[in-house]
């Protein structure tokens, strides 16, 4: 899509609530926002006109382990390729500044798996792998 920057940067705690309730996500109080962005490794925002309109992140240890976050785009903006450039940004991330045998995870929303298939990622569990799990406190 014309006109859409992919910009290094963290999202603002409001921005962020503001695309995970925009997307139909919960979200934790704009206190544990703000520490949790803290803690980001990297991130991309997606800009279009100087709004936010898309987002993504990496969390993990900062050496061999990763967690891929928070991949969104607002709904009015999917489907234009907006998702491809923001998971680009992480990958090119990845490669540029980890070492083989970094282990990059992820949580698909149901349905989104073929979008991250395009990166190299595999579906859990398979012959080798058991399930990812989850706990909501
Ligand atoms: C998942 C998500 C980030 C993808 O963002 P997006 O900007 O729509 O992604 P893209 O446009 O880059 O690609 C998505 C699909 O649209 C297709 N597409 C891209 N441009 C297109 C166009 N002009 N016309 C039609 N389809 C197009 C892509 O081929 C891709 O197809 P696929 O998903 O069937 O493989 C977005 O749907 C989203 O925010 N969903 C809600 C939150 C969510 O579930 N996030 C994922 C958490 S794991």
């Amino acid at each position: 899509m014309d006109n859409i920057q992919i910009v290094e940067r963290a999202a603002s705690p409001q921005e962020f609530i503001g695309l995970r309730k925009a997307v139909g996500w919960g979200c934790p109080g704009e206190e544990a926002v703000k520490n949790g962005l803290c803690g980001n490794l990297f991130s991309v925002c997606a800009e279009h006109e100087g709004r936010i309109v898309g987002h993504g992140r990496i969390i993990g240890d900062g050496a061999f382990t990763l967690y891929i976050q928070d991949i969104i785009v607002l709904p009015e903006y999917q489907r234009r390729g907006i998702g491809m450039m923001i998971m680009t940004g992480i990958m090119e991330h990845i490669k540029g500044n980890y070492g083989k045998g970094t282990m990059v995870n992820l949580m698909s929303a149901r349905g989104k798996e073929d979008f991250y298939r395009k990166f190299g990622f595999f579906v859990r569990p398979d012959d080798n792998f058991g399930s990812g799990m989850t706990q909501f406190l």
